[in-house]
């Protein structure tokens, strides 16, 4: 209908996806056989069978289970680039226009991948993505949060060259919330933030964290962004700092409805958001995993909220404000 032609239109920012997350069935069992990779007892067999594990999970940690062993079949440069360029992709033709993209290198590291093959291939996947479709493009790292704060640490050094390139834009935090707070890396980007002052610094928090998880995110780990962060809406006091301090959150709908962080789409404090003036962009973040991409994303609020034009619009402005692309690239998507 119209709507989906509307918000298709709508020029969006995506803020919160892992490449690694984008990597489905489709492209998973292709990979294996291409790279001679087997799977453990049990994993399922088909694209089919796959896709219909993951209808449900149980959790963010069930989930993470098969995230960790679908990025098992990434082995050369050339998966890193098919797999970020597919994505882009299917982006493009959502009418993505800026996309900040994820990825976990202790992931790949830990199973003997050098860095610097996932890292070529993900900016190799960027640049044609520019050029090709005009998609702006971010690498962000993220620290894997269930991993020591050390091995964090010499993750940060090992990629020190990436930085000072300018190839890597920022760092999140990301995997098991909570039993490993965002307090545990406060050496890590307090390292970084010395060594580049420009960084940009997000965690994700208070998706299956409380509101403690949000604000010890900023007081400590001096984050500007904040990925998920939907349980913000427990403390009253947290909801008027973070729209004081312009804080973005990077929700995920359909990912809060697959893990099972709520029931439903329309049960995301979303008007609660607006009514404080807290900023938020829509965001898909592991989309071959729960079953939509960005527009799919932005569909299922509109179907929970049913939003006029001019919150859309509001929206997608608070999306693009909240962005880390230079201010030349804001003012085309305004
Ligand atoms: N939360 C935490 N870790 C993750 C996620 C997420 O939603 N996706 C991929 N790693
Ligand atoms: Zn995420």
């Amino acid at each position: 209908g119209h709507i989906r032609d509307f918000l298709h239109e709508l020029p969006k920012c995506e803020h919160h996806v892992h490449l690694e997350g984008t990597l489905g069935p489709d492209l998973l069992f292709p990979l294996a056989e291409r790279n001679c990779i087997s799977f453990p007892n049990g994993f399922p067999t088909s694209v089919e069978e796959l896709e219909k594990r993951y209808k449900k999970f149980s959790d963010l940690q069930d989930f993470l289970n098969h995230y960790y062993i679908g990025m098992s079949v990434l082995i050369k440069e050339q998966d890193f680039f098919d797999l970020a360029y597919s994505y882009f992709e299917k982006a493009e033709k959502d009418g993505l226009w800026h996309s900040e993209v994820f990825f976990d290198p202790q992931g790949h590291v830990e199973r003997g991948i050098p860095i610097e093959i996932v890292i070529n291939g993900f900016k190799k996947a960027c640049e044609k993505a520019e050029k090709e479709l005009g998609i702006t493009t971010k690498l962000i790292m993220c620290l894997l949060r269930h991993l020591p704060s050390e091995d964090g640490l010499l993750t940060i050094k090992s990629v020190n060259t990436y930085y000072e390139k300018g190839w890597i834009h920022g760092l999140g935090l990301d995997s098991s919330e909570k039993p490993f707070p965002p307090e545990l890396f406060e050496n890590c980007y307090s390292f970084l933030k010395k060594n580049f002052p420009n960084i940009q610094l997000t965690a994700h928090a208070g998706e299956e964290g409380g509101p403690s998880y949000v604000s010890n995110s900023l007081d400590l780990l001096k984050v500007t962004r904040i990925d998920h962060g939907i349980n913000s809406i427990k403390d009253e006091k947290l909801m008027e700092r973070l729209a004081n301090e312009k804080i973005l959150l990077s929700i995920c709908p359909l990912s809060n409805v697959k893990l099972q962080v709520v029931e439903n789409v329309g049960q995301l404090p979303i008007a609660e958001f607006i009514k404080y003036g807290v900023s938020f962009s829509i965001n898909s973040d592991d989309p071959a995993y729960f079953g939509g991409y960005i527009l799919d994303n932005y569909i299922a609020v509109h179907e929970s909220f049913g939003f006029d034009l001019e919150t859309w619009c509001l929206i997608a402005r608070n999306s693009i404000n909240g962005s880390w692309c230079d201010e030349k690239r804001k003012l085309e998507m305004l």
